[in-house]
């Protein structure tokens, strides 16, 4: 039997060049040798506010990216959290599993809660449902970016721990970051990730922005006073983050670009690369405007929904059995 991917992105703004290169862009390499299923998970989006037009807005969206990126309808189960309701009922089972201390030590959370005035129950027990994604669908790789390494790890656990404690049900799921590009930065704070809520447009590369758009982000990126175009990740962390993206998109290996560019400008760096971008985005965006009011669209989100309802309901029976949950 062929392994089983599972990973999600939430539709909390239009997909950034870092989510496109840390995620997606290995589902499309993944999705010829495993058996995937990829998901837009609103229920996560709403553990910060959102507003409801925009984000329905953004789920469609996001489900036509994946589709324009080059996932395959045919090979992948493409859809949406919400429209499984087993997600729901697995995440609240496993959040009863899960540890206020565990949850506690989550970085993102951390980090996305800190300075709010108010916080929702949903953004600190989130990696509960997280992991409940992952466990439904006897995952064997979650392909993410760097950033959602602890999340994997606290899965691994809750699986486990389950698995002990009640019933043997869980395939325990490796995960699988690329090996460069886990961690596109911001434009604007290279050592900050980008963000597609950053509040700062400027500091996001988004797949939907258009051409003037990315030549005036990419020339305004933070870069050094130096005015030397070489990798150097800790003295000169914005140049090194747009080296990294034109390797990545263009396929040539950073040591080669940095000779092209011996004794030139950031300048003529940046405006290349912004043509670099904007070669690659246009195919794709493309593809995008035919989707996203296409019946298609809805025909390939109605199949997936079906098929994942139907995986993931099994496994919220044995969930359910192995707690003695119910009449089962
Ligand atoms: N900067 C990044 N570099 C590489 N990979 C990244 N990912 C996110 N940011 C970067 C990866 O993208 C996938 C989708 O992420 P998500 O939507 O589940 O949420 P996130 O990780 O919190 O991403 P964002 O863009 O920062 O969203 P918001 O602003 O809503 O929180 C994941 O695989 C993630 O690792």
């Amino acid at each position: 039997m062929m392994q089983k991917i599972f990973s999600g992105i939430q539709p909390s703004g239009t997909i950034t060049l870092g989510n496109y290169i840390g995620a997606m862009r290995q589902f499309v390499e993944l999705q010829e040798q495993y058996d995937c299923y990829f998901c837009i998970v609103d229920q996560h989006a709403i553990t910060v506010p959102q507003e409801k037009k925009e984000l329905k807005k953004q789920i469609r969206s996001l489900a036509a990216l994946y589709v324009a990126v080059g996932l395959d309808p045919e090979k992948v189960t493409l859809f949406i959290q919400s429209e499984v309701p087993a997600h729901a009922q697995a995440g609240w089972m496993l959040q009863c599993s899960t540890y206020m201390g565990e949850l506690e030590r989550m970085t993102q959370f951390k980090d996305k809660s800190e300075g709010k005035a108010s916080v929702s129950a949903g953004l600190f027990t989130y990696p509960s449902l997280q992991a409940a994604d992952i466990l439904l669908y006897q995952t064997d790789l979650v392909p993410v970016g760097e950033d959602q390494k602890q999340h994997i790890e606290l899965t691994r656990d809750l699986a486990e721990r389950f698995n002990n404690k009640y019933n043997n049900i869980f395939t325990i799921p490796d995960i699988r970051v690329p090996e460069v590009g886990a961690r596109i930065m911001s434009l604007q704070d290279p050592t900050k990730k980008m963000s597609k809520s950053d509040e700062n447009q400027k500091a996001v590369i988004r797949l939907l922005d258009d051409p003037k758009q990315l030549e005036k982000k990419i020339k305004s990126a933070v870069t050094d006073s130096e005015g030397v175009i070489r990798y150097d990740k800790e003295n000169k962390p914005g140049v090194s983050n747009l080296l990294t993206i034109y390797s990545i998109l263009t396929g040539r290996s950073i040591d080669d670009i940095v000779q092209s560019y011996e004794g030139k400008g950031y300048g003529d760096f940046k405006g290349d690369l912004a043509k670099v971008v904007v070669d690659y985005f246009t195919p794709i965006q493309e593809r995008y405007h035919e989707l996203i009011n296409s019946d298609e669209l809805d025909a390939i989100l109605d199949r997936g929904a079906e098929k994942a309802n139907f995986v993931a309901n099994k496994m919220v029976r044995k969930m359910e059995k192995a707690l003695g949950l119910g009449r089962h």
